[in-house]
C-alpha cells in the first residue's frame, strides 16, 4: 500500500520477532572469528537488511520486548520497533491497519499450540493486510523434524483459512539448508548464528545415513533468501502458495567430496544405519552442536542426538529438496552456487 505520511515509500511491511536489532557494523560479511565471539542474531534481520537497502518500504519489526529493552544506538531507516502482545488480538490487528505484508520469523517450537502466530494471521486477515508469510524459512516437508510440527500445523490453518474462498494471499518460503553452516564456526551472513552439522567442513567429518549418498539437498545462502525475499515483495503478481528457493542443488556424496576438495583432505565420514535410528539408537562417535540461540545449553546437549538423529531421516526422506518456484518467478536473480560460496569462504 502507498503511505500517505510517506509518498515516496511504496509499501508497508511488518516483520515479526526480530529480537534484537544490531547497528550495522563495519565487519566483512565473512569473518574468521569464532562464533562464540560472534553476536547471536537471525534470519528475519537479514530480510530487514534486504528491504532496507532498497529505500521502498516502511518497516514496522515486532517484539514481545518492552522498550527498554531494545538497542536503540542506531536505528535503521523507516525502521520502527513495535512491542506487541500476541495475546492481545484486538491490538494486533490495530498494529497491523495499513500493513501490506506480514513476515513472520517466530520460533514455533517456542510457541506453544502457535498461539502468537495464528493470532497474528487472525489479526492480518481483520486488518486486511494484503499478503502473509509464515514461519518456514526451511525445508519442503517435516517428516521425521518432530521440531518443526508447528510450521506443519500452521500451513494445514492457512489451507483451511482459504478453503472456502481465499482471504490471505500467502508463501511458504522453502530455502532448503543455509549453505552458511557448512562454514562453522565461522560466521558468513550478517546476522545468521552459524551452528554445526552432520558435514563438518572444518573438522573434516560427516555422518550420513547408510543408503543417503544420492539424496539430494537445496542448498542456498542466507543472502540469496534475503535478497529473494526483497525482490518477492515487489512482485505483483499472486504469491505461489508453495515457494522454493533454490540457490543450489546437490547430493550428499558431492558435498562431501567438494568438502574435500575445498579443505584439502579426505573426511572422516560415519555411517549410521536406518533401523538403528529408528529404534532411538544413534551411534556416532560425535554429535553436531546445534546452538541455536534459542536452546538452553543443556538443551543443546539433550537434543543432540534427537536433532541428527530427525535431520539424517529427514534428508534421506527429501526434506532438504526444495522446489524452485521464486526462481522461475525471479529468473534475473543471479545466485551465488555452493561451490562458489563455500571455496570463496574457506579461501579467506
Ligand atoms: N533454512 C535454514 O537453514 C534456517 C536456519 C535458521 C532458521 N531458519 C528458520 O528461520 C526462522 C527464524 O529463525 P531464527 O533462527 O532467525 O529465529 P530467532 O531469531 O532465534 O527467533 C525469532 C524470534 O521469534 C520470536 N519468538 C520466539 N518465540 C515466540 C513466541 N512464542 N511468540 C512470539 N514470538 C516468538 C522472538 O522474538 P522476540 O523475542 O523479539 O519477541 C525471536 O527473536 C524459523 O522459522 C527457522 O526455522 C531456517
Amino acid at each position: 500500500m502507498i503511505s500517505e505520511k510517506r509518498p515516496r515509500l511504496t509499501s508497508l511491511f511488518l516483520l515479526l520477532g526480530s529480537s534484537t536489532m544490531l547497528p550495522f557494523t563495519p565487519k566483512k560479511p565473512w569473518s574468521k572469528l569464532p562464533s562464540q565471539v560472534q553476536p547471536a542474531v537471525h534470519v528475519a534481520q537479514e530480510v530487514t537488511d534486504a528491504l532496507v537497502v532498497t529505500k521502498k518500504h516502511e518497516i514496522i519489526l515486532l517484539t514481545r520486548k518492552g522498550i527498554t529493552e531494545l538497542p536503540f544506538n542506531k536505528p535503521l531507516p523507516n525502521v520502527r520497533w513495535v512491542t506487541a502482545d500476541y495475546d492481545d488480538p484486538d491490538r494486533l490487528s490495530e498494529i497491523l491497519q495499513g500493513v501490506d505484508t506480514v513476515l513472520s520469523f517466530i520460533v514455533t517450537r517456542s510457541d506453544p499450540e502457535n498461539k502468537a502466530q495464528k493470532n497474528v494471521i487472525d489479526a492480518s486477515v481483520r486488518a486486511g493486510v494484503r499478503r502473509f508469510a509464515p514461519s518456514e524459512w526451511a525445508t519442503s516437508s517435516f517428516e521425521h523434524l518432530s521440531w518443526y510440527a508447528g510450521k506443519a500445523e500452521i500451513r494445514e490453518y492457512l489451507a483451511e483459512l482459504n478453503k472456502r474462498k481465499k482471504v490471505l494471499e500467502y508463501t511458504l518460503f522453502q530455502p532448503g539448508q543455509f549453505v552458511d553452516y557448512l562454514c562453522y564456526p565461522h560466521q558468513t551472513s550478517r546476522h545468521v548464528h552459524p551452528f554445526q552439522t552432520q558435514i563438518d567442513f572444518n573438522a573434516r567429518r560427516a555422518i550420513i545415513l547408510e543408503g543417503s549418498e544420492n539424496a539430494r539437498v537445496t542448498l542456498t545462502t542466507a543472502k540469496d533468501l534475503a535478497g529473494i525475499v526483497a525482490r518477492a515483495v515487489e512482485y505483483e503478481a499472486e504469491w505461489p502458495v508453495v515457494g522454493g528457493i533454490k540457490g543450489d542443488e546437490i547430493t550428499i556424496t558431492e558435498i562431501i567430496k567438494l568438502g574435500e576438495k575445498i579443505r584439502g583432505g579426505p573426511f572422516t565420514v560415519e555411517k549410521l544405519k536406518v533401523e538403528d535410528l529408528k529404534a532411538g539408537i544413534v551411534k556416532s562417535s560425535w554429535f553436531p552442536k546445534v546452538d541455536h540461540p534459542s536452546l538452553l545449553p543443556a538443551e543443546v546437549e539433550t537434543m543432540a542426538k534427537g536433532f541428527l538423529s530427525g535431520m539424517l531421516l529427514g534428508i534421506s526422506a527429501g526434506v532438504l529438496r526444495v522446489s524452485d518456484e521464486w526462481n522461475r518467478l525471479l529468473p534475473d536473480y543471479e545466485f551465488t552456487g555452493a561451490e562458489r560460496f563455500l571455496t570463496e569462504a574457506w579461501e579467506r
